[in-house]
């Protein structure tokens, strides 16, 4: 995956500047003024939670990303055990055991030691890695692609390849790069998720996950406080916003998208979706199906690591129901502060702020 370029800070003016969904100049001078001393600091968020829309009426209820990273997380998650979710494949391993839909492994590495099933075996070079990766899809023919993933530490779609089937005698060098990469550490290889056909009208490029963050309170008590439906936009086959994906809030009730869509403003500017690019679906009611299964699915899990009290989950929507996809204990906030619409507002976050004595 490619870095993003930002862009410049004169090219983000002007498009600001003819932006014509945006507040007057003074009424933003007065409102980033009025933000400042409420943050004490300058309130990057008026920016990145496009809090200079006309229709951004609430502005005191979106949070400073400094607040959302630094003052939550290290009160309410034990870093100890932070590892059962960042390491991708103890995730794997301990989740497996409680009945829960995930992606399916089908060999894992460390550096040139691989493990696919019960197998274990070194690879030394480009040609035995092609050896196995034959070896995997003979062994399973329902699979015609595969995902392969960092292991651990990683984040936001880095380091994430696809490998499909007819790759392996028609393109020796996509093996070999795939071979000096996944050599130098640790890596899972998981078949592609079948993405629920519904979810596909949306955008068929990558699997659209969810992003739900659950807070389990003082008394074990586990709730979500918000999901956000994530898509790639373009051809990229991951969904993370940070490799120039949108977000779109779901209504937590009724599984149903909300309107607006929205891409970081560092990158792409102003512009707010209305419907998927690609395939000009809008957002706005558009039923996620299996939604219901999706946010219990994700209060189990979060019932299951009592430790992190304040998770994110990513959930896919697989054919037949929910698949967990990962667990984040170092979430960022941020999306799910724009997407819901201003934290400030959202009662399982105030609760949780009166736990941590900030209300
Ligand atoms: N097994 C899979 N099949 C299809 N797509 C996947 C699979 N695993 C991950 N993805 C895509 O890649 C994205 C990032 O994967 P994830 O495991 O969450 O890693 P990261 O820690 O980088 O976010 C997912 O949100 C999804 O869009
Ligand atoms: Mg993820």
């Amino acid at each position: 995956m490619g870095k993003l370029e930002k862009r410049s800070w004169r090219n983000l003016f002007i498009d600001l500047k003819n932006d014509p969904e945006r507040k007057s100049f003074l009424k933003m001078i007065g409102e980033v003024l009025y933000l400042s001393i409420l943050h004490k600091g300058f309130p990057r968020h008026y920016f990145s939670r496009f809090l200079f829309k006309k229709d951004r009426t609430n502005i005191g209820d979106f949070f400073p990303d400094n607040f959302l990273y630094y003052k939550l997380k290290p009160f309410l998650n034990n870093k100890h055990v932070n590892e059962v979710l960042e390491n991708k494949l103890f995730f794997n391993f301990y989740y497996s055991q409680f009945d829960i839909s995930l992606p399916e492994i089908v060999m894992f590495n460390h550096k040139k030691m691989f493990v696919a099933g019960t197998k274990c075996s070194e690879v030394n070079n480009v040609n035995e890695l092609k050896i196995l990766l034959e070896e995997l899809f003979n062994n399973n023919p329902d699979c015609n692609s595969l995902i392969i993933k960092k292991t651990y530490w990683s984040y936001g779609g880095d380091k994430i390849y696809k490998f499909y089937r007819d790759e392996i005698n028609t393109k020796a060098e996509n093996i070999a790069e795939l071979y000096n990469e996944v050599i130098k550490a640790g890596f899972l290889f998981q078949k592609t998720i079948k993405q629920n056909e519904q979810l596909n009208k949306l955008n068929s490029s990558s699997i659209n996950t969810i992003r739900f963050d659950t807070f389990n309170d003082a008394t074990g008590k586990i709730d979500i406080m918000s999901g956000y439906l994530r898509m790639s936009v373009g051809d990229t086959y991951v969904d993370n916003i940070s490799s120039g994906g949108c977000m779109v809030g779901i209504d937590l009730e009724t599984g149903k998208l909300k309107k607006n869509a929205y891409r970081t403003f560092r990158y792409y500017g102003v512009k707010i979706l209305t419907e998927h690019p690609a395939t000009k679906t809008k957002f706005e009611n558009f039923t996620i199906p299996f939604f219901d299964q999706a946010k219990e699915l994700v209060k189990k899990t979060a019932g299951l690591m009592p430790d992190l009290r304040l998770t994110g989950w990513d959930v896919a929507i697989g054919e037949s129901g929910p698949i967990l996809v990962e667990g984040n204990s170092d979430y960022d906030l941020s999306g799910n502060d724009l997407n819901f619409g201003g934290y400030r507002s959202n009662p399982v976050f105030r609760k949780m702020l009166h736990e941590l004595h900030y209300l």
